[in-house]
């Protein structure tokens, strides 16, 4: 595929640059331009709006079924969400060779290719996968409840499934970029590609992440460029025009408004790869976090998590009906959630749920969407507290008690609600 003649002033040669970036501080964000009257914010638990920050109401979510509407998916921004133009949005994508190649000499200067959305709308084919993007801050109220986090105290909504289409990532690199689809090559085996945003945030110049490459070049890796979400175009609050979907993944390196692709050997140095989505070890803390970030591994994969959504938390439940329980599941790196496990005596016995489907990927066979599941337990009288636990397909199991690490990440512990009896009337 030639680009060469794809943009009439830029031949390949040329130096065509993306636009530098400036930090701006919190105070000058501007928040003027928000899609507010696009939200149906009866939906919501809003944590924030400026950054907008919600998670659906659990029963709402879990209802909604398999595909999440736009107006029920959780929205995680860090920034005013931006205003693109479809036809004036261009996509950068450069290579950045590894030093150690150039012994005596510096690496020769990124050579950025320049794409149109036309260009990604027309020269490939067009991929649809159904993927759950779950924060990896999903549930951090378990481990605020421990001691202090940082970070927004999200509940367990911040997961939801979509139906995504665009081109695969790993033929847009193999053509505009030349990465070889050989997995063991060694650029394909070890470099990473990051994404850059073109939004404004006031931890860094833009939003950015990273993925290791060969994750990207993987054709069952299903990484897309989508500009669809459930067969129409993205919205603003979910990265119009352009976004990564990196399934199985965390939901932070999904990067929105996609600006800037770079092929690099080392990760992205964005304070979102380097300085946050950790799991930072047990003794950091406030005070010494800053010294910290470097002992701990950026997070990819998603671990096994399973959520009770109704009834919901001190839910009245009435004695006379049985109780129907509701929730999800979800398994990172394509895994199936092999079995969900309900338990009503505190964790001692446990039994299977009544009913559980989950889709793989009709090409790569993958697991990159939830699970949702249903058990009916007898009537209660009582108070009870129902306990929820998923396994996946590679034996991997929820803990009982949630681990806490300072940024409150990856929080899977049991789900435990608690339902109360319904008021007793006595004559
Ligand atoms: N991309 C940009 N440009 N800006 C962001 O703030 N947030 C990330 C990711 N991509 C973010 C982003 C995080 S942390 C998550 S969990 C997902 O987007 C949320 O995607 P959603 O808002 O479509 O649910």
């Amino acid at each position: 595929m030639d680009f060469q003649h794809s943009h009439s002033d830029n031949p390949r040669t040329s130096a065509i640059h993306p636009p530098e970036k400036h930090r701006i501080h919190e105070s000058k964000l501007d928040y003027s331009n928000e899609p507010t009257p696009t939200r149906l914010l009866s939906n919501y638990i809003v944590h924030c709006h400026t950054p907008f920050n919600a998670e659906p109401q659990l029963p709402l979510l879990v209802n909604s079924g398999q595909i999440t509407p736009a107006d029920v998916f959780f929205k995680r921004n860090h920034g005013p969400i931006p205003d693109i133009a479809l036809d004036d949005h261009k996509i950068f994508i450069g290579v950045q060779q590894n030093p150690q190649y150039y012994f005596n000499a510096e690496s020769p200067a990124v050579e950025w290719k320049q794409l149109s959305m036309h260009d990604i709308m027309s020269k490939w084919p067009k991929t649809t996968i159904t993927a759950s993007l779950q924060c990896a801050g999903n549930r951090r109220d378990g481990l605020a409840a421990v001691k202090e986090v940082k970070g927004v105290i999200w509940g367990a909504g911040t997961t939801s499934t979509a139906v995504w289409s665009g081109p695969r990532l790993c033929d847009v690199l193999r053509d505009v970029a030349g990465v070889s689809s050989d997995m063991l090559h060694e650029m394909t085996r070890d470099f990473h590609v990051s994404f850059e945003a073109d939004d404004h945030v006031h931890e860094d110049v833009c939003y950015g992440s990273s993925i290791p490459l060969r994750k990207a070049m993987d054709p069952a890796g299903d990484v897309i460029l989508a500009y669809e979400m459930n067969g129409k175009a993205l919205s603003r609050d979910h990265g119009f025009p352009l976004r990564v979907i990196v399934p199985g993944f965390i939901g932070a390196r999904s990067v929105k408004y996609l600006q800037k692709i770079l092929i690099q050997p080392q990760e992205s140095m964005s304070f979102f790869q380097r300085h946050d989505y950790k799991i930072l070890p047990p003794w950091v803390n406030h005070d010494n976090v800053d010294q910290s970030w470097d002992t701990a591994a950026s997070l990819t994969e998603m671990n096994i998590q399973c959520v009770i959504c109704t009834p919901t938390e001190q839910e009245v439940v009435a004695s006379s009906k049985p109780v129907t329980i509701k929730g999800y599941a979800i398994a990172g790196g394509g895994r199936a959630v092999y079995r969900v496990e309900i338990s009503t005596d505190g964790g001692h016995t446990w039994e299977p749920v009544d009913k559980m489907e989950q889709k793989p990927d009709k090409k790569s066979g993958m697991y990159w969407a939830w699970a949702l599941w249903e058990k009916t337990v007898p009537r209660t009288n009582k108070s009870t507290e129902i306990i929820a636990r998923a396994y996946d397909s590679s034996g991997n199991v929820q803990p009982e008690f949630p681990i806490w690490n300072y940024r409150g990440v990856m929080n899977n512990a049991w789900s435990r609600v608690h339902t109360l009896p319904a008021l007793q009337h006595h004559m």
